[in-house]
């Protein structure tokens, strides 16, 4: 009898049942649950978080079904934010102990950023699942919570004092200092993140290290200026010789526009005095530092700086959806009327969809200064070399003997 060379002395079975018989190897297993050690409720802490949800319209002998879905709701967004907290201390404390200067620490640093980027994507639509509920049912049990807001949720706060909301930039709220909501511990570590460095501060400072900045060697920001000046007199004399006055009269209008934006870049007392005012956010180095990034991106060097820098951009623009989404609930949930917190309500939070909020507002804000490709000074062979090979450090990779 011819049979499978690997079958043994098995009988040759249809194709059907062989299906079958692979797709049952799963169930072959052993249950180790059963031999004792740790065990997946007991891991998670499940009794915790499962029994976390005490709905006040019960206790108040008037079940509200909802109530439900609206505690789940906040509880998954505040288990979000520890994620996102906890990511965002690792990063803090790699910029912190110096770590990037080897710069093979910036992928972790862009793939964690990338994580809380990601984290924030579900969060903003996380609202669709709240408002499945309508407005009426919220009503129903809105009374029982009164006086929790939201406004109290000190990791919403520890998330943004530690990216870099400044203080100063926040929309007042009932004339009240935002911290006063907070007693104890909350407290506590809500001065202790706002004294800390925040991610702002330390990408600002690795931003200012920038090779190719230095004045004295490849300087870029002064060859920047140089081609900035000959680019706009080319365009310039190439305007005075178009043939009508009309013609001339309009582009010279978006010329001279253009022209002010562009050299604007070049005043350092007015991005001193927008610092002041807190248009913008980072020092005049750490500027040109980004602006760099920007243009070089495509060198070996640059390519994951300036994912970072992208990432950081997201981060920005989902945390804006955040409170977008947010607001737009509130609206629909209680229209204008006041929040449980005391604040005007929906008013308030409005008021927080602006660039205040934006913490990395100058990297938005490149946009106004990119020029045409041809503007962009020239690497130099070492600058470029530089930029290609990056100079490595004491890598677990490397072998300085070219026999192993
Ligand atoms: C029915 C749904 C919701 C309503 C009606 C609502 C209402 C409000 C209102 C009126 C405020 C302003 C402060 C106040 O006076 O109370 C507020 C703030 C806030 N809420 Fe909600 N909220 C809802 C859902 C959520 C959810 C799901 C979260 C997730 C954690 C959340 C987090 C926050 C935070 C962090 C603030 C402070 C925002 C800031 O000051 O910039 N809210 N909410």
């Amino acid at each position: 009898m011819s049979g499978c060379p690997f079958g043994g002395n098995k009988p040759i079975h249809s194709f059907n049942s062989e299906m079958q018989e692979n797709n049952d190897t799963p169930q072959d297993g052993t249950n180790k649950a059963s031999k004792g050690g740790l065990i997946y409720g007991d891991y998670l802490q499940l009794d915790k978080i499962i029994n976390a949800q005490e709905l006040q319209s019960e206790k108040k002998g008037n079940k509200i079904h909802d109530e439900h879905l609206f505690i789940i709701t906040h509880q998954a967004y505040e288990l979000w934010f520890k994620q996102i907290l906890w990511e965002l201390d690792s990063v803090r404390e790699i910029f912190l102990n110096g770590h990037v200067r080897d710069e093979r620490n910036m992928l972790k640093v862009v793939s964690r950023i990338n994580r809380i980027a990601t984290i924030f994507k579900l969060l903003v639509d996380h609202f669709a699942v709240l408002e499945t509920m309508t407005s009426l049912d919220f009503f129903d049990f809105r009374n029982y919570l009164v006086p929790a807001s939201g406004f109290q949720s000190l990791q919403f706060r520890l998330l943004e004092n530690k990216i870099g909301v400044p203080e100063n930039l926040r929309v007042p709220y009932n004339r009240k200092h935002y911290r006063d909501n907070f007693r104890g511990k909350a407290n506590e570590f809500l001065c202790r993140s706002e004294l800390e460095p925040t991610l702002l501060q330390l990408v600002e400072q690795w931003l200012e290290r920038t090779p190719g900045l230095e004045p004295d060697g490849y300087n870029f920001w002064g060859k920047l200026k140089i081609n900035i000046e000959r680019g706009l007199n080319e365009e310039f004399t190439d305007i005075q010789s178009k043939a009508t006055f009309e013609e001339k009269e309009d582009m010279l209008l978006e010329f001279n526009r253009r022209k002010e934006v562009l050299m604007s870049m070049f005043d350092e007392k007015r991005h001193e005095h927008l610092l002041s005012k807190g248009e913008r956010r980072i020092s005049y180095k750490a500027l040109q530092g980004a602006l760099m990034i920007f243009f070089y991106r495509e060198e070996p060097r640059f390519q994951v700086p300036f994912q970072l820098l992208n990432s950081l951009m997201d981060i920005d623009a989902l945390v804006m959806k955040w409170r977008h989404n947010h607001v737009c609930t509130v609206q629909r949930m209680i229209g204008s009327k006041g929040g449980t917190g005391g604040s005007s309500g929906y008013l308030y939070l409005r008021s927080t969809l602006s660039d205040r909020y934006k913490v990395f507002v100058d990297l938005f804000n490149l946009a106004n200064f990119l020029v045409p490709r041809h503007w962009i000074p020239k690497l130099t062979s070492s600058i470029h070399k530089f930029l290609y090979t990056a100079e490595c450090c004491d890598s677990s990779y490397f072998s300085s003997d070219e026999s192993d």
